[in-house]
């Protein structure tokens, strides 16, 4: 089977290469020349634990190809993936003018059977839109193709992109025929072996599921955090109530961390797209507009914190930062907790020094010189006023408490993310704020 992926993204890229290494042949498409021409020497451009090496070993192999040329790309692909990005316009909703451009360029070059599929996550109704684009084009070629157009949105998680491709627990595939059905089936088989299923729908039903597991995601998150600042109100322990309610088998013990707010390049768009879309169609989602004000919020908690211990003049304060990107293993910082943290620390007139194990260089091009940045964890403690950690990379969490203290000026810590035991912190003589627990 031959497909190819156009889009070299997070998402184009992580599937291409997963979709090689169970030999199908893949070429993945992208406008950027020098991305593509990295690609070809194996240099990736982002940060995904494990990739880098498949992506060496499947061009080794002959399976994995690079390309500027989508018509190349198509004249013996059976399969077309849209991976393309779909940045969130002004008014939230996704904006959909790379993948209808694919759209176009597909119409004007097919020539056999194929299935395109629409893999980017798009609002309802975009498939039909890609079939009307294709079938337009084709209409003034004056020539005529057969061809399906199916959805399958994907389920990544930054971080943990490889083993969720390579182990889905499900794969959920919008079409129309039986024969992009048996199609995509066929294509997914080597994935299937965990016995996980995979679901066939109508298109809108797979469109829909993409936006309807983030949204429910976020929902849960905002959840927490909102009872989380209740427990710290009535002096319960939101660690002590997540377990208390994660036992049971109808909530799960999953996704039920309160913490500093979610971030990344998923939730906030895909929360603020489904709620345009419902407003497009005169219904209000008033959960999810809840949801987001509660993360909105939740991103300044930790800086309230931070007043309730210093005041709100932090004129020639020094605050440490452990942690940038929106969550661990990955150099993301996309709507990242961390920079609403640091624009109010600096506009109250502190300064930041900040580590993160793999997203400094990413840090620095979006923040410059707004803050410092350290060698390591240890080294941004110098001077500082106050440690403050935002990210729960695994090397924080069991620090040397006693270097922690002999570096820093004021022996408190806020934990944006809960990774400390409020005992172990305290008998250090630290003050110690956490999320939704009164320490
Ligand atoms: C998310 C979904 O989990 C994927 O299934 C989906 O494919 C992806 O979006 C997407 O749409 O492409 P991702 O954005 O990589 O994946 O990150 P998550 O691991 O879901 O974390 C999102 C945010 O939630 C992070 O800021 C994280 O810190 C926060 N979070 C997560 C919590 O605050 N508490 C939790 O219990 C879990």
């Amino acid at each position: 089977m031959k497909i190819s992926i156009v889009g070299t993204g997070y998402v184009g890229l992580v599937s291409g290469t997963c979709f090689a290494d169970v030999g199908i042949t893949v070429t993945c498409v992208d406008i950027d020349e020098k991305k593509i021409e990295n690609l070809k020497k194996g240099v990736i451009p982002i940060y995904e634990p494990g990739l880098e090496t498949m992506v060496h070993s499947n061009i080794e192999k002959g399976r994995l190809f690079f390309s500027t040329s989508l018509k190349d790309s198509l004249e013996q692909a059976d399969v077309i993936f849209i991976a393309v990005g779909t940045p969130p316009d002004e008014d939230g909703s996704a904006d959909l003018k790379y993948v209808l451009e694919v759209a176009r360029q597909i119409g004007k070059h097919i020539n056999h059977y194929m299935v395109i599929v629409t893999k980017s996550t798009v609002p309802i109704g975009t498939a039909k839109k890609v079939k009307a684009a294709i079938t337009d084009e084709i209409e003034k070629r004056g020539i005529e193709v057969d061809f399906d157009v199916a959805s399958n949105p994907e389920f990544l998680k930054e971080g943990n992109a490889i083993q969720d491709f390579l182990k889905p627990d499900r794969i959920v595939v919008g079409t129309e025929s039986e024969k992009a059905q048996k199609m995509m089936n066929r294509l997914y088989k080597p994935f299937l072996l965990n016995g996980h299923p995979i679901i066939f729908m109508d298109i809108p039903s797979a469109e829909m599921t993409k936006y309807a597991a983030n949204s429910m995601l976020a929902t849960k998150i905002s959840f927490m955090n909102d009872m989380a600042n209740l427990c710290e109100i009535v002096g319960a322990d939101i660690t002590s109530v997540r377990k208390g309610i994660g036992s049971d088998a109808r909530i799960g013990n999953k996704f039920i961390y309160a913490g500093a707010g979610y971030g990344g390049s998923c939730f906030p768009k895909d929360v603020k797209a489904v709620i345009k879309t419902a407003d497009l169609n005169g219904y209000k989602l008033r959960l999810l507009e809840a949801v987001e004000e509660v993360n909105n919020h939740q991103k300044h908690v930790l800086v309230s914190k931070i007043k309730e211990q210093f005041g709100t003049n932090l004129n020639n304060m020094i605050f440490a930062l452990w942690g940038l990107s929106f969550k661990p293993k990955t150099d993301d910082m996309r709507e990242a907790p961390a920079l609403v943290v640091i624009e109010e620390l600096i506009k109250l007139g502190a300064k930041v020094k900040a580590y993160d194990p793999v997203a400094m260089e990413e840090a620095k091009r979006i923040l410059g010189d707004k803050i410092e940045y350290g060698a390591d964890p240890y080294d941004v403690l110098i001077d500082a006023d106050a440690l403050i950690v935002i990210t729960e990379w695994s090397e924080f969490r069991i620090p040397n408490f006693k270097v922690i203290e002999k570096l820093l000026k004021n022996k408190v810590i806020f934990d944006g993310r809960n990774i400390y035991e409020p005992a172990e912190v305290l008998e250090n003589g630290f003050s110690y704020y956490s999320i939704g627990r009164a320490a």
